[in-house]
């Protein structure tokens, strides 16, 4: 279904050595051939070696967007018992984003020959008031700190898909800080009031399937994060418990 799904990303290193690599078994071959030896003695060189960076950043990341989604998952039934209806709503939004984010760093991963599962994790969750300090201050440090950091990581292997799809988790939790940026201050003395208006505030919420861009409006055609159709975008349904 993904659009780019048949192009084939390869890291820097490989793409070096493939050219003189082909050349160097065909002469090999040739010669263990005329010496009649049944089976060829090289080892075949591992194409994870040279993308061990860019695995790496993916397997952390994939790790840390299922955590996300769990998380997001916690405080959106959190607010619900609340009566934060639309503050579960956004939870849930985000939450489909970062689910998004995990299912595109594992099919990145599996095309690199490297299988990722979802380890359980512990989820604190405390009141929606305290819950949207926390969202809110991982959405801050990844944006700032960690995804110049992963991106830089990863710069020299070259791997075309695995930078641009961490770029479009970048540029969604950009748009995850301006959605919450609102009800940051609320999680201040204020928070009841600003709940409250917030409660009564008719918000839709439109998140591509293909890169996790949380909207609160449908693109007039295409995602302005990866650039698909907007028949990529789905509306997140306002939850129940
Ligand atoms: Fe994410
Ligand atoms: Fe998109």
């Amino acid at each position: 279904m993904m659009r780019d799904a048949t192009k084939h990303s390869v890291c820097r290193a490989t793409r070096l050595v493939s050219g003189s690599r082909r050349r160097f078994l065909v002469w090999i071959g040739a010669g263990l051939a005329a010496l009649a030896i049944p089976r060829p003695l090289w080892s075949v060189e591992d194409p994870k070696a040279s993308c061990r960076e860019t695995i790496d950043v993916l397997t952390m990341l994939y790790h840390g967007e299922v955590e996300s989604h769990r998380r997001y998952e916690a405080y959106k039934t959190q607010a619900l018992k609340e009566g934060h209806v639309n503050i579960a709503h956004l939870f849930a939004a985000m939450s489909d984003s970062e689910s998004t984010h995990a299912k595109r760093f594992s099919e990145i991963l599996a095309k690199l020959g490297v299988q990722v599962e979802a380890a359980s994790q512990d989820i604190q969750v405390g009141s929606t008031k305290e819950n949207l300090k926390y969202a809110t201050d991982v959405e801050l440090a990844e944006i700032d700190v960690n995804y110049p950091k992963y991106l830089a990581r990863i710069r020299d292997e070259q791997h075309s898909k695995a930078i641009k799809y961490i770029t479009y988790s970048w540029k969604a939790e950009q748009q995850h800080r301006e959605l919450i940026k609102d009800i940051q201050s609320g999680t201040g003395i204020f928070f009841g009031i600003l709940a409250e208006r917030f409660r009564s505030t008719k918000v839709r919420y439109f998140v591509c399937q293909n890169c996790g861009s949380t909207l609160t409006a449908l693109p007039e055609e295409k995602c302005p994060v990866c650039t698909f159709p907007v028949s990529w975008y789905k509306e997140i349904k306002l939850p129940t418990l």
